[in-house]
């Protein structure tokens, strides 16, 4: 007899699960209640865990296929992007330093609206991200609802943008939306649709972010811009946004397929430590 049971996190998105310890194998049963639960809260927070990589790797196998490769340390300045060969796996977002050297492969502090993956051919279709060191405030992960948003926009623009597509760029050293050099060749880019179906829901949301998308193509760049602009707006409206304040211990997953995430900034002088495993598409093979 299963005793997982949920709570939601808030009006808009995300559900607690609680009742189950991540260090144990996971029945069926469970397996199923935890998809059928994420399908519908987007966000799913397992609190209270003590886990190793390879319980983190197991519950992400849950919802897909888990990237196992140990990737760890950051991208150096100058080598190139890691998307050649396309590697996929787990890191630390982290902002400890180990003989001087950063262990994270993100930058610290606060971080734009981004979704996972989204400069990649092809994105990734979760996140799990578990806390192993917190700060005593901020560095919440802020979430925003890309369905909610969508469905705001008048029908004139749903119209209108229905067709479009968006190109993607992303270094990983870059935060904040200024920070990105587009022409960079060296920095990986894709090019997505500005709306996607997700497949489990049907439901249309916008896909875009301050931090990756740079131009709509095929637009002229102010027409672009402008649109571009517009559409920020509505992504980033209060009403849409969900903020996760961790605990220790939260293991947390996250649908990038209809969810943008940011970080709020943090004390410098305080530790925080997360470990990622992401969750791809099955039909990607890591090169
Ligand atoms: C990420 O974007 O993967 C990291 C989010 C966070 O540090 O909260």
């Amino acid at each position: 007899m299963s005793s997982l049971s949920f709570e939601p996190m808030s009006a808009l998105m995300g559900v607690r699960a609680h009742g189950i310890d991540l260090r144990q194998p996971i029945t069926a049963g469970d397996a199923q209640a935890l998809r059928d639960s994420f399908a519908r809260a987007h966000v799913l927070c397992v609190p209270n865990q003590d886990i190793s990589n390879d319980d983190q790797i197991r519950f992400a196998q849950v919802f897909g296929q888990a990237n196992t490769l140990f990737i760890g340390a950051p991208r150096k300045a100058d080598e190139p992007s890691e998307d050649g060969p396309e590697k996929r796996g787990i890191i630390y977002i982290s902002n400890v330093r180990e003989n001087g050297q950063a262990i994270g492969a993100l930058p610290d502090g606060e971080l734009h609206f981004h979704s996972d993956g989204a400069h990649r051919k092809s994105p990734y279709r979760a996140t799990t991200l578990y806390a192993i060191a917190i700060p005593s405030h901020g560095g919440e992960t802020r979430f925003s609802d890309l369905q909610a948003a969508f469905d705001a926009l008048t029908p004139a623009m749903q119209a209108r943008i229905e067709t479009l597509r968006v190109r993607n760029v992303y270094d990983t050293r870059a935060t904040l939306r200024t920070q990105t050099n587009e022409y960079d060749d060296n920095l990986s880019t894709a090019e997505h649709p500005l709306v996607r179906v997700h497949p489990d829901t049907g439901r249309k949301s916008l896909y875009l972010s301050q931090l990756m998308t740079r131009n709509i193509v095929g637009l002229e760049r102010a027409a672009s811009e402008d649109l571009l602009a517009q559409l920020f707006e509505v992504i980033e409206r209060p009403e849409f946004i969900y903020d996760h304040k961790w605990s220790l211990g939260d293991l947390l997953i996250w649908d990038n397929r209809c969810l943008n995430h940011a970080r709020s900034d943090f004390p410098s002088d305080q530790k925080r430590h997360m470990r990622r495993v992401t969750v791809s598409e099955p039909d990607f093979t890591p090169a």
